[in-house]
Order: C-alpha cells, then sequence, then structure tokens
C-alpha cells in the first residue's frame, strides 16, 4: 500500500475519534449516527449542509428509478426506504424541524408508442422483482392528475415512492449534528494525514492539522480530489451535472399535483415534484461535462418543453429558481461505502442518483462500521474494495 505523508504543520489539541470531510446529507447524518454511539466526530466543510442536496429535489423512487443491472442497489434503496418514516420522525424530534417528508407517491407516465413500451418494460421488471405497482390507461392517470396532457397514453403508479425537501432534511442534519455535539471545522479540507500505514487525520486551510481515529472521506463529487489520498484508495467519482428548476404554485391553482409525475420524454427524465408549501421541482438534466455548473438556455428549455408536455399548465407558473449541482456518480451508479485498504479511511460517497433516497441506511452503514470495522450484511456489497481489489492487482510488473 503506497503512503504518503505530509509536511509539519501546526497540530490541533482537538482530536476525534472520526473526522467526516464533506458536510453534505451523507457527511452529515454519517457524523450524526457516530456521534449518537458515543463518538467523538467532527466534521470539515466550509458550508454544512449545502453540495448537491441544495439542488436535489428529493424523490424517495426506490422503484420507480430501478434499472436494468442494478438490482444489488435495489435492495439497498428499499431497505433505506423502508427506514424513512422512522428516519424522519427521529430527525424531526431531535430538532423540532418539518422536513417536508411527505407520502405522495409517484406516477410514471407515457406520451407515446415509445414512452409506453418503455414503461411496460419497467413494469415489468418491477413485477419481477416484487414491487409494487399498477399499470393504469390514460383516461385513470389523468382521474388521479387532471393538469396531466390529454395525450398521456398511460402510467404506472407506484404509492411506495415519496418525496422530501433535501433542504430541510440538510438543514435539520446541521441541528441534529450540533445538538448531539458533533464539531464542525467550517473550512476546506486541504489533505489527508498518512503515517505508516494508516491515515490519522487530515489538514485544513491554513495548514492546522486535525488528527483522528477514523477518517470519512464523503465529499461528493469532490470525493476523488483530495490530496493525500493514496492512489489505490482514491475513490472512482466523478461529477454528473443535473440541471433543476423550481416553479411556485400560487393558492388559487392549488392542488396544481398530488403526486410526483415523471416521464421519459425522447429518452430523457423528467420529473415533477409538488411541495406541500407550494414548491414546484422540474428535473432533471444528466450531463459528463465534468465541473461546470453553468445553468443553460439549452438546459431550461428542454426541461420546460419536456414538463410542458407532460402539463401543459407549467407554463402559467411562476419561475423561482434555476440551478446546476453535480452527482456523484461511480462506475456502476452505486454507492462507496466504508472501511477502505487504507486503515483509519473509511468512505461514504458515490451515492450517484440516490443520495437523498440512501442517507438512512447509509448513516446505519457508516456508523456500523466505525464502531466494528464491518458493514452490515445489506451494506457489503457497496464496500469500496470492490474497485481497489483491482486497482491493487493491476500494478504494472
Ligand atoms: N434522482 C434524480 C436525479 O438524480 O435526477
Amino acid at each position: 500500500m503506497p503512503t504518503r505523508t505530509s509536511a509539519a504543520h501546526v497540530p490541533d489539541t482537538r482530536a476525534s475519534d472520526v473526522l467526516v470531510v464533506g458536510g453534505g446529507i451523507i457527511g452529515l447524518v454519517t457524523a450524526w449516527r457516530a456521534a449518537q454511539r458515543g463518538l467523538g466526530t467532527a466534521v470539515v466543510d466550509p458550508e454544512p449542509g449545502g453540495g448537491a442536496a441544495r439542488v436535489a429535489a428529493g424523490m424517495l423512487a426506490a422503484v420507480t428509478e430501478l434499472h436494468y443491472g442494478e438490482q444489488t442497489l435495489l435492495g439497498l434503496n428499499l431497505a433505506s426506504a423502508r427506514r424513512y418514516p422512522e428516519f424522519a420522525a427521529e430527525l424531526t424530534e431531535a430538532t423540532g424541524q418539518d422536513l417536508g417528508y411527505r407520502r405522495c407517491g409517484t406516477l410514471a407516465v407515457a406520451l407515446d408508442a415509445d414512452d409506453r413500451a418503455h414503461l411496460r418494460e419497467l413494469h415489468t421488471l418491477q413485477q419481477g422483482s416484487g414491487l409494487e405497482s399498477e399499470w393504469l390507461s390514460g383516461r385513470e392517470c389523468r382521474r388521479l392528475e387532471p393538469m396531466l396532457a390529454p395525450g398521456v397514453r398511460g402510467g404506472l403508479r407506484v404509492d411506495g415512492d415519496h418525496q422530501i425537501d433535501p433542504r430541510r432534511l440538510a438543514k435539520a442534519l446541521v441541528t441534529a449534528c450540533e445538538r448531539a455535539g458533533v464539531v464542525f471545522h467550517r473550512t476546506w479540507a486541504e489533505r489527508l494525514r498518512v503515517a505508516g500505514d494508516r491515515a490519522t487525520g487530515v489538514v485544513i486551510a491554513g495548514g492546522t492539522e486535525l488528527a483522528a481515529g477514523q477518517v470519512v472521506l464523503a465529499g461528493g463529487s469532490l470525493s476523488g480530489q483530495l490530496a493525500g489520498v493514496p492512489d489505490a484508495v482514491l475513490p472512482p467519482v466523478r461529477p454528473v451535472k443535473g440541471q433543476v428548476l423550481r416553479l411556485t404554485v400560487p393558492k388559487r391553482y392549488a392542488p396544481f399535483l398530488n403526486r410526483t409525475v415523471r416521464a421519459v420524454v425522447r429518452g430523457s427524465h423528467v420529473y415533477l415534484v409538488p411541495r406541500e408549501n407550494g414548491e414546484l421541482v422540474v428535473g432533471a438534466t444528466s450531463e459528463e461535462l465534468g465541473w461546470d455548473t453553468t445553468v443553460t438556455a439549452g438546459g431550461v428549455y428542454e426541461l420546460l418543453r419536456d414538463a410542458h408536455e407532460l402539463v401543459p399548465g407549467i407554463t402559467e407558473l411562476p419561475l423561482t429558481e434555476t440551478r446546476a449541482g453535480l452527482r456523484p456518480g461511480s462506475p456502476d451508479n452505486a454507492p462507496l461505502l466504508g472501511p477502505t485498504e487504507l486503515d483509519g479511511l473509511l468512505l461514504a460517497t458515490g451515492h450517484y442518483r440516490n443520495g437523498v433516497l440512501l442517507t438512512p441506511v447509509t448513516g446505519d452503514a457508516m456508523a456500523h462500521a466505525l464502531t466494528t470495522g464491518e458493514l452490515p450484511e445489506e451494506a457489503r456489497p457497496f464496500t469500496p474494495r470492490r474497485f481497489h481489489a483491482t486497482a491493487l492487482t493491476e500494478q504494472p510488473a
């Protein structure tokens, strides 16, 4: 195992048991759960509660976002979806904050024969996976959601796919961490400290060393960028840009939609997520453009065009926000959780399209790993070692 030791810096005497690099929802839930288990925990992030959750729509869509070849991930997604009611109740109890958790279900609809065939395939896959979804005619879809376009050809009703407001979730997790005694270092982590054959902490902006028994790298799409992480354990995550719009439903139009409505239009996913407070989130593009977070006219146009085909009345609504975020994509679209080949370094990253959904199960799995050294059964397929094993054996002769 190659190691690097950084130059001398100013040590900080406040060593923690666990240091989490990254204060997005995944880093925060890890810190909260670790602190609840009695571990002295700190988070390094210039803006805790930021990251991809500032942009995400917050669909908890284990069933409607099922894809071929992702059955293992489905198991983890479902495990997390099952935990959501209790998780949300516990977080609200701990903070007094409403998370916008809404058990409203999802309707995935088809606009033409190709979309219909695609949805039929999804329905077959869902049934084959033992999931609950119901095929509806176009008329039945419009009865549920009267704002749908008259041309809707059919749809899948999934009453188990809910939503949460990720911004509220992130804010509540910051509060829960603070109340559980988590220390926040509101700055950038610049380098992992490695001494001998283990990670021993990080160096933050200004050169201060923060020592820790265990370091969790939970930096979302930036997780592969921390200096000092040995190449063999560097997480293979990449940024996948998503542009998202926020509109407001005036009270006189409410309820505009009763549940999340989504479709694949000309091969692109579009979804409309209605919040109880009148916000309507429309997402999302999926673009492999590196670190670019520009909101483009083309991105906004395509989202509005596709959303308008589904729900024509959307063009009446005020457009209140446009934003782009970066999903942490991994080579198999699944997260990297738990210990790495470098002692003292764990990962909680690579959640790609499922970060909000996977928040509860990630917190539990990481707390288990931090206290026992092992992942719980349901999270074992997501060990980072599935990638590192290859990296270590592919050294040139
Ligand atoms: N899970 C929705 C998205 O990533 O766009």
